[in-house]
């Protein structure tokens, strides 16, 4: 299949993208997809993650299907052993004697790990990874979650995560319910740690699954909150509650290939640490969830140009995201 203009966009590869969760890898080795390219994961011996084409250089076997001993990756055909860097260490089939061919070494790509999370820049990084300051903070803890696929295009990822309009309609099982479908005005700003976005406030339904997270017992709770991008794919969004309480999150959304798609979010809280962090994410999966289900039905990537669907005040945010997005992927 021939990859579509954004799927083989040079610009887009210029980003860090998030593959994978950091435990994902230990000891690996883990596959992934990006940008329609197929890469192997693996820890060196240091605990160092390593990145690579998942394509052995001798007969372009999958070096996924391999194993990982004392952070060597054997491939799995002919059992070459590659270490830390991708450096092949071995070559079974030869005398000891001979050096390894200099092709034999892996082109390694770039990856790091932050926020609990595997990012991968396959090209040279045109900006560092998108800035969590709150990750520092000692008042705050974050809490991770899987890393899942969706089957839809990255871009309307997106545009649903930079929208409120949806959510009478599409989260009415979980916080949805209690909100107006009017949407108030929209006044775009650069928000803090280079995201741009905006900032609201809503009513949000508050049932008994959701008071772990907002902290209250009230029927019905008030939330301060922004939601802002930071190009290429990353939406943050902030809610503070009345009671002080903040909610941080951190929502990936990464291009497999057109249609196809890594999501996982991130929660930064600064509560009381009492309740485990899988009971308070519980209800953003269900969130998360319900996008999912509104999502998969769509098919195909997002329309980048601006007359290809019809839009309202209530997607400024998403019209403008996407005005960036489609001039960053002409450079
Ligand atoms: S294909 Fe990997 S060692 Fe031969
Ligand atoms: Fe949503």
């Amino acid at each position: 299949m021939t990859k579509s203009d954004l799927i083989s966009s040079v610009a887009l590869r210029s980003y860090w993208h998030v593959v994978a969760g950091a435990d994902d890898v230990a000891p690996g080795p883990h596959p992934v997809r990006l940008l329609g390219d197929d890469y192997v994961l693996w820890r060196d011996q240091d605990g160092s993650l390593v990145a690579a084409p998942d394509r052995c250089p001798h007969r372009e076997a999958p070096l996924s299907k391999g194993t990982v001993t004392d952070g060597c990756l054997s491939c799995p055909y002919h059992g070459w052993v590659f270490g830390a860097e991708g450096r092949c260490r071995e070559v079974p089939s030869a005398d000891d004697g001979v050096p390894v061919p200099p092709k034999a070494h892996l082109s390694t790509v770039r990856v790091e790990e932050a926020y609990g999370l595997v990012w991968v820049c396959p090209g040279e990084p045109g900006a560092p990874i998108p800035e969590m300051a709150v990750d520092g903070d000692p008042s705050f803890r974050r809490i991770n979650t899987e890393v899942k696929i969706w089957h839809v295009a990255s871009t309307r990822m997106v545009d649903n995560f930079l929208d409120i309009s949806h959510f009478p309609f599409v989260h009415t099982g979980t916080f949805g319910g209690a909100q107006p479908p009017l949407v108030p005005p929209i006044e775009l700003e650069d928000l803090d740690g280079g995201y741009h976005g905006y900032r609201y406030e809503v009513v949000a339904k508050n049932p008994e699954e959701a008071q772990i997270t907002s902290g209250s017992s009230e029927a019905v709770v008030g939330r301060v909150m922004s939601t802002g991008f930071c190009l290429p794919l990353t939406v943050r969004s902030t809610v503070a509650y009345d009671t002080g309480l903040q909610h941080i999150l951190l929502l990936v959304s990464t291009p497999i290939d057109e249609v196809t798609s890594y999501f996982t979010f991130v929660v930064w809280r600064n509560d009381d640490f009492d309740v485990p962090g899988d009971e308070v994410i519980e209800f953003d999966k269900a969130i998360g969830e319900e996008d999912r289900v509104m999502l998969e039905r769509l098919s195909g990537e997002l329309p980048m140009t601006q007359t290809g669907l019809v839009s309202v005040q209530a997607d400024k945010a998403s019209v403008e995201w996407r005005r960036r997005f489609a001039a960053m992927l002409e450079v």
